[in-house]
């Protein structure tokens, strides 16, 4: 039974807009940079590219295809599709909404202080940070908790507001100004002399530097990048109208994800090849890059940095921002479709909760011996924050994902796949298009998704 009276995406692009905030975010301005980097770039960039194609694109297709078939949110939406075992999907989604978000809205939390500094180095100049700065500053345990909270309570805000006024006119604004910034960026630095070397760093491949385990990163971070694997695609798609293509949807989103992403690279890399001395000492932190070595930069190195380096980090909070709605999007159509609340009640009890397991990330940071100490998957792996990262990016959402690919590859009526993507010529034989992500989905990548899953299984981090 369609529900007559469920919100739809009120723009022929706001699907797109906001599936793309959701797919933007800290994941590809703040880990992608970095991992290119500890991966050498070249290669492990073409086989990142290749696992967003192969694997990324298809599961995406399978997400919106089951969102819109149904107008549903993941739980109920499985249950109708499939017997009834099915909706352990949606609720494993669910469940990982509050892990990512009770972790991802620290680390967003950042931007706001950083966005801060900058505002006060541009009006009353450059002073570098005390060595160990960045350590105090998130050993305290008070201001981790309130930067949270302030972040938390944008994106409930946005969400008490619904999908048109809230979704989506939110992202109408923040993506285009997101890529306009970009794009300003992107040409900025090209006038930096490092630029030859970023190009050659990205886009000229020798696998000979390709560390052993970067294959299985690619694929792992393919997930994150894409907000694949918990349902995020399976709601918006729920919003979105019959007379719209899905194929063409899913590849806008994962193409403009993708470009994001290695903007950000030649962004970064361009900044730091130009400053002499720097790419050799690039902090080997995974907050290192964005938070402590940028900033730096910005404004010893880069003309006009006083002026890019506010706008960069607005950037950053906003593509965040875009990123945790979607993420509190998903518990609040759960507990709207399921436990029939209304939307405010939905949204307030949803982002409470989440909130709660923020508190957690944000004390284990230094602020609190046990929680930041606290080691579950052990070496390198300790505190809560780490914990909770680990947790959704190397088990929760590959597994997420492989159950998709096998419920749409395996289980789910052909006609109904069919139906909704409408690949057909008309003499009724299948478009090139739709052979491709029959195969994929079907063969390419549940096989890639089993062999991360295995590869996690025998220790490989891909957090
Ligand atoms: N894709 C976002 C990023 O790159 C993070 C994110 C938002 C996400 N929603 C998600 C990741 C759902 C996995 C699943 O920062």
């Amino acid at each position: 039974m369609e529900q007559a009276n469920r919100a739809q995406w009120r723009s022929k692009i706001g699907f797109i807009l906001a599936a793309t905030g959701s797919a933007v975010g800290l994941g590809n301005l703040w880990k992608f940079p970095y991992i290119t980097w500890h991966n050498n770039g070249g290669a492990f960039v073409l086989i990142y590219l290749v696992s967003v194609v192969l694997i990324g694109w298809p599961i995406m297709m399978a997400e919106i295809l089951i969102g819109r078939k149904t107008h549903e949110s993941p739980v109920p939406a499985m249950e109708k599709l499939g017997p009834k075992g099915w909706s352990i999907v949606g609720w494993l989604g669910v469940l990982t909404g509050f892990v990512i978000l009770g972790y991802y809205t620290v680390i967003a939390g950042w931007t706001i202080t950083s966005f801060i500094s900058c505002i006060q180095w541009s009006f009353s100049g450059y002073t570098p940070p005390a060595d160990g700065a960045f350590g105090e500053f998130i050993g305290n345990g008070p201001l981790q908790i309130l930067l949270a909270f302030i972040f938390m309570a944008a994106t409930t805000l946005v969400i008490w507001k619904g999908i048109n006024k809230g979704i989506e006119a939110t992202t109408r604004i923040l993506m285009p100004v997101l890529l306009g910034i970009l794009i300003y960026l992107v040409i900025m630095v090209m006038f930096l002399p490092g630029r030859a070397d970023t190009f050659k760093f990205l886009f000229n491949p020798n696998f000979g530097e390709l560390p052993s385990t970067g294959i299985l990163e690619a694929v792992g971070h393919a997930f994150f990048t894409l907000s694949l694997g918990m349902g995020v695609m399976i709601t918006y798609g729920s919003y979105m109208g019959r007379g719209e293509s899905i194929t063409r949807n899913a590849v806008m989103v994962v193409f403009l994800d993708t470009f994001v992403a290695i903007c950000a690279c030649i962004i970064m890399y361009t900044i730091i090849f130009s400053a002499p001395g720097v790419a050799e000492s690039v902090s080997g932190s995974t907050v290192g890059m964005l938070f402590i070595t940028l900033p730096d930069l910005l404004y010893t190195e880069i003309p006009f940095g006083h002026i890019i380096a506010p706008i960069f980090y607005i950037l950053v909070a906003f593509a965040a921002l875009s990123s945790t709605i979607s993420l509190l999007e998903v518990i609040v159509s759960l507990f709207i479709d399921k436990l029939k609340m209304t939307r405010h009640q939905a949204t307030i009890i949803g982002s409470s909760f989440a909130f709660i397991v923020s508190i957690f990330s944000a004390l284990s940071l230094g602020a609190v011996g046990i929680f930041s100490k606290f080691s579950f998957f052990g070496e390198g792996k300790e505190g809560v924050l780490s914990t909770l990262d680990h947790l959704a990016a190397n088990w929760m959402l590959p597994v997420g994902g492989l159950l998709i690919t096998l419920f749409v590859g395996w289980k789910l009526d052909k006609k109904i796949v069919e139906e909704e993507l409408g690949l057909f010529n008309e003499d009724g034989s299948p478009k090139f298009t739709y052979q491709m992500f029959r195969f994929f989905i079907r063969f390419t990548a549940p096989i890639a998704i089993l062999a991360v899953i295995i590869a996690v299984i025998l220790g490989k981090d891909f957090s």
